[in-house]
């Protein structure tokens, strides 16, 4: 057995080989990945119609770290770390939920308000030099893009419209009611996979026409030969035509259905955001995966549809063919994939890179594993 040192040649896509599989399941790799990447990236919240109303809020965790973000009274969008200044408390539990005019700790009722700041501290009084205005919660870094509501735990990370300059035009070329959707759904599912494997098979056509019965289902909604997966450094988009003459999609009739755009659209953030819509449907997916562990992930799906209108038939019909047809069949991938990658007759393998079949080639995958390496290993 030859051992792959934890370093690899990104050079050549076209005659190297995929990054080793030690990258997919070493511990070691995950506590880099976790201080160079998700300590010091952007990671997409919500949307701002999530935050409509004052005390409105989404816990965003980060690996340990976690971070509330509220709406307050002011109209504003704040975000906070999830710890009581007094002691250390987490203070919010649950995914999302909504507070009154109070954020009260539960352990010695320290009360915040809506912006972070210290409302009321029992007994602080007898405190010499307590200052309240000195003990709000901390802030975290938060930035609106195209409607996204993104948070960074690195005071010195780009902004977001520098890091993806381009990116807003793009969706709002393809997702027209952009600003004006609600959350319909959300699913969290236990991946047994590293992140980075989830994520590559999300950005590649080669397993498109070549795998499972219900990839055929959406290929077959578009034009596959223009299927095109375009890198924008820290960005990108992968992108297909519809076919002409479809009539029904996801088991449904198209006569009676509304949709922001017949085109397959996804357009991805480093490391792990993706905004995507279906063919044919009023929605706008979120599909966010999670590190848990180095072999396990929590994979996300969001789902937003026009506000205050009732979901389409085909849009809902989409929906839960993502929930129960392709979002198994990819995971069942993903979970194949994990287990084999520890094989002594795997190593590392081989891209597919072929300019004259751009839709089946992978090199949005090597575009991908080369930010992660780069963040890694070749960042100071
Ligand atoms: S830890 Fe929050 S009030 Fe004491
Ligand atoms: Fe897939």
């Amino acid at each position: 057995m030859t051992e792959h040192p934890l370093t690899w040649d990104h050079s050549n896509p076209l005659t190297g080989e995929t990054m080793p599989a030690p990258f997919f399941y070493d511990p070691a790799i995950l506590a880099e990945e976790r201080e160079r990447i998700f300590l010091r990236s952007w990671h997409l919240v919500g949307h701002v119609n999530d935050f409509d109303a004052p005390g409105k809020y989404v816990v965003q965790d980060i690996f340990e770290q976690s971070v509330i973000v509220m709406a307050a009274q002011d109209g504003r969008i704040h975000a906070m770390h999830n710890a009581c200044r007094h002691r250390g408390n987490r203070l919010l539990n649950d995914r999302r939920g909504k507070i009154g005019a109070v954020l009260r700790c539960q352990y010695h009722s320290w009360c915040y308000n809506q912006d972070g700041s210290l409302r009321a501290a029992p007994r602080t009084e007898a405190l010499p030099d307590f200052d309240r205005n000195e003990w709000g919660l901390r802030p975290v870094r938060l930035e609106i893009l195209a409607g996204w509501v993104f948070v960074t735990l690195n005071p010195d990370a780009p902004p977001l419209a520098e890091l993806a300059g381009g990116a807003e035009a793009e969706m709002r070329r393809f997702l027209p009611d952009m600003d004006d959707v609600e959350l319909v759904e959300e699913t969290d599912v236990i991946v047994h996979a590293n992140w980075k494997v989830i994520h590559e098979n999300a950005i590649e056509g080669y397993h498109f026409d070549l795998s499972g019965p219900v990839h055929k289902d959406l290929a077959a909604l578009i034009d596959f030969q223009g299927y095109r997966l375009t890198p924008h450094d820290q960005w990108w988009t992968y992108i297909g035509p519809p076919v002409s003459g479809v009539t029904e999609a996801y088991g449904v009739p198209l006569e009676g259905s509304t949709w922001q755009t017949d085109w397959f659209f996804n357009l991805g953030i480093f490391p792990n955001t993706t905004l995507y819509s279906f063919p044919y449907t009023d929605m706008i997916g979120t599909f966010i995966m999670i590190p848990l562990g180095p072999e396990k992930s929590l994979l996300r799906f969001g789902y937003y549809a026009p506000k205050g209108r009732p979901v389409p038939p085909v849009t809902k019909a989409a929906i839960n063919w993502m929930n129960t047809q392709l979002g198994p069949e990819d995971i069942e991938l993903n979970e194949m994939n994990q287990k084999g990658l520890h094989s002594m007759g795997f190593g590392s393998g081989r891209y597919l890179i072929d300019p004259d079949r751009p839709h089946e080639s992978e090199h949005l995958v090597h575009h991908f594993h080369k930010l992660c390496y780069q963040a890694i290993r070749e960042q100071d």
